[in-house]
């Protein structure tokens, strides 16, 4: 088969498409023909060796995939081959076959094709996370979604409008906020243009906002975090922009506030069965055309590196696919 291969460690450009050996399913494992492999922040810090996994050189990257089960592990009762799935790898995903846990696996339904598939959980899984067992986010109540046209903010606009939240979406240009509008945000806030902590303030008047979806941290963080409500929730999400803030701890004492971490990686291994739960009720929302995965981008596996290198540089709206079989790209 072949798959997108890191051979040392280094920048995108040096991914090299080569033929390996179709990997095969282990105990409590599937064989998948991967489909789709949506491309996720992650796959940019892995191949540098900067990421909390690092697998044996060579690997391809890829951390989510959908595809078709071709072959089963012994003690796999939830799958047979032929089933759609869509599965978590942490790496492996930008190759013609994969395997995955199956327990990091889920059924697709009908309704959605492979493609959109292979870009929905992660992005989609996280937000849901953070929002319903981090945030316990009300109907009623404001997000603020930062870096709202990547992947992570498309899906927090798209999943706090369909619980019934009110949501302003913040960007670093009017192209990427009009993306963020086209999928349901309310208000918009360009925070190249305009001063982000005044802009929400004028916004959000006196209660200010209840729940910050925050994958971007560095010089955003603590000015999002000082337009919070009383007992408002700071989802930390990640640190896309490079540098973790430190937020000064007496904030949250004067607003009763919350900095919460959201691990949506060790919630789905921990506590698969919500997880597995959290996945359908967010393929019923999809099916009801509340989630519209946007995706801005597609390559044919040997242009991966071309993708990585669009999501280091910011460039990257929605989610971009790479599409794994030569019949696909
Ligand atoms: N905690 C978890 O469980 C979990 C799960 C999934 C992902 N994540 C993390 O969440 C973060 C965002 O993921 P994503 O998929 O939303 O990424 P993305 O699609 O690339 O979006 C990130 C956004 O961050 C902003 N940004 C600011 N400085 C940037 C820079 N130097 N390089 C790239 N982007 C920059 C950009 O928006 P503006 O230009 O509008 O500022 C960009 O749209 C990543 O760090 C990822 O690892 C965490």
């Amino acid at each position: 088969m072949q798959a997108l291969v890191c051979e040392a460690y280094g920048p995108p450009e040096t991914l090299k498409l080569r033929d390996m050996p179709i990997p095969q399913p282990g105990d409590g494992e599937i064989q998948i023909r991967v489909h789709c492999s949506g491309l996720n922040f992650p796959d940019s810090l892995i191949i540098e060796n900067k990421y909390q996994f690092k697998p044996e050189l060579p690997f391809a990257p890829g951390s989510e995939l959908a595809g078709t089960v071709t072959a089963v592990g012994p003690g796999v009762d939830r799958f047979v081959i032929g089933d759609r799935v869509s599965a978590l790898t942490s790496w492996g995903g930008f190759a013609e076959y994969a395997v995955a846990n199956a327990q990091l696996a889920t059924r697709v339904p009908e309704t959605m094709d492979l493609e959109t598939a292979g870009v929905f959980t992660c992005a989609y899984g996280t937000v849901y996370h953070a929002l319903k067992q981090r945030a316990r986010l009300q109907p009623g109540e404001t997000v603020l979604a930062l870096g709202a046209s990547g992947g992570i903010g498309l899906a927090t606009v798209e999943i706090a409008k369909a619980m019934g939240a009110r949501v302003i979406a913040a960007a670093s240009s009017d192209e990427k906020l009009a993306i963020a509008k086209a999928h349901g945000a309310d208000e918009l806030v360009n925070y190249k243009t305009h001063n982000l902590k005044d802009a929400v303030k004028q916004l959000t008047g006196k209660h200010g906002v209840d729940v910050i979806s925050d994958p971007v941290g560095d010089a955003l963080s603590e000015p999002a975090f000082r337009t919070m409500a009383w007992e408002g929730r700071h989802l930390v999400i990640g640190f896309a922009a490079g540098a973790i803030p430190a937020i000064p701890l007496n904030l949250t004492l004067l607003k009763g506030a919350s900095i919460m971490g959201v691990f949506w990686g060790d919630f789905v291994v921990r506590t698969p069965a919500e997880n597995h739960a959290n996945m359908d009720e967010l393929y019923e929302l999809h099916a009801q055309g509340k989630l519209k995965p946007h995706i801005s981008a597609r390559y044919p596996l040997a242009d991966g590196g071309k993708a990585i290198r669009a999501i280091m540089e910011g460039k990257v709206t929605g989610r971009a696919a790479i599409l794994c079989n030569a019949e696909n790209g």
